[in-house]
């Protein structure tokens, strides 16, 4: 069979990782794909900086958009990041000429989720973004599995592994913010501006795409209500501890008679609940359905390796032929706005 040629676009840490990892585990990834994946075209704002893995046998583009007019790539990885900008030219550019599309880009799927979403049924290609949300924690394919036949009454969760760093340290070394802050930049978790990350941006853009997941309703960051955790003294934590409790940065959605609440916000949350037990850069999301109960996901939220290996599952899916909706489930989403339109009347 022939082999699933992909081109890359970005090449920071999740990018060399996914050459990494493709490189490493080529034997068994070939094998569950039912053929190889090969990279066949790079592009990066660096050409000669080191990077640690060997991108001489690729093709290289100085512009990012050039990787989807390549009549020898299949897929598009995009792991460049920012919602607009030369990803989403990028992204549109893929559907436009009927190539799929793996991305780890959170903001994006944020801001243009629906657009992309239609763009990629229309061009009937695949959009898969499984590293978008909780870095290597299967929270997207999860989901769509777990409740596939049930109601959702609530998701919310641990979304940003830096905030929940800081706040980890914060209380078991008794530290100040800024101490903390950098040290996870310093860890390399942090988003390159790291005001996305305390200011609970980034945990709205991931909150925005679960709850479209779970909702059937379109990913719509601006209705996100955000606050992040820059004010929060060592003190008020460790208040908080006395009177049994932890604080935790939570994005929570929750679908109710006046509509989608998503809101990304500290909580104080008791020691009796999973979530105050997950300390360091993890990722932790609970899911409440009529049916199945919880389901609580857990694991590392970003870095190369965890992030990675989601964009490369996705990628095996793609070469198996295992594509699943765009988004959430077109059919779903119609069939949410009749209601709401019911419920006007
Ligand atoms: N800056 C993000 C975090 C990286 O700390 O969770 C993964 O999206």
């Amino acid at each position: 069979t022939e082999p699933l040629r992909i081109a890359l676009a970005g090449l920071g840490t999740v990018g060399a990782g996914v050459v990494a990892l493709l490189d490493a585990n080529a034997e068994l990834i070939t094998r569950r794909a039912g053929r190889t994946i090969q990279v066949v075209a790079v592009s990066a704002r660096d050409r000669f900086k080191d990077r640690g893995v060997d991108l001489s046998r690729f093709a290289w583009e100085d512009d990012t958009r050039l990787l989807a007019e390549r009549e020898d790539v299949d897929v598009v990885v995009e792991l460049v990041g920012g919602s607009d900008g030369p990803a989403l030219a990028l992204a549109r550019a893929a559907f436009g000429r009927g190539k799929g599309l793996v991305t780890a880009n959170k903001a994006m799927l944020a801001h243009h989720g629906l657009e992309l979403a239609a763009a990629a049924e229309q061009a009937g290609a695949a959009l898969k973004f499984e590293a978008a949300v909780a870095g290597g924690v299967p929270v997207i394919k999860g989901l769509r599995e777990g409740a596939a036949a049930n109601e959702l009454r609530q998701v919310y969760g641990i979304l940003n592994g830096t905030c929940n760093f800081i706040l980890s340290k914060m209380e078991t070394e008794s530290r100040g913010f800024d101490d903390v802050l950098h040290e996870a930049q310093a860890a390399g978790f942090a988003e390159a501006d790291p005001s996305f990350d305390i200011d609970g941006v980034d945990a709205g853009h991931k909150l925005a795409i679960l709850a479209s997941l779970a909702f059937g309703t379109a990913p719509t960051f601006a209705a996100v209500e955000m606050t992040g955790i820059r004010h929060l003294l060592a003190a008020d934590i460790a208040e908080a501890a006395a009177l049994g409790y932890r604080v935790r940065l939570l994005g929570l959605a929750e679908s109710g008679v006046s509509g989608l609440f998503q809101r990304v916000h500290p909580y104080l949350v008791p020691l009796s609940h999973p979530l105050a037990h997950v300390t360091g850069p993890t990722n932790a999301v609970v899911a409440e359905g009529d049916f199945v109960g919880r389901l609580l996901f857990q694991g590392a939220g970003a870095g190369a390796g965890p992030t990675a290996s989601a964009v490369v599952a996705d990628l095996i899916d793609i070469a198996r032929g295992v594509t699943g909706p765009p988004l959430a489930m077109p059919s779903d989403m119609l069939a949410r706005a009749d209601r709401a339109d019911a419920g006007d009347r």
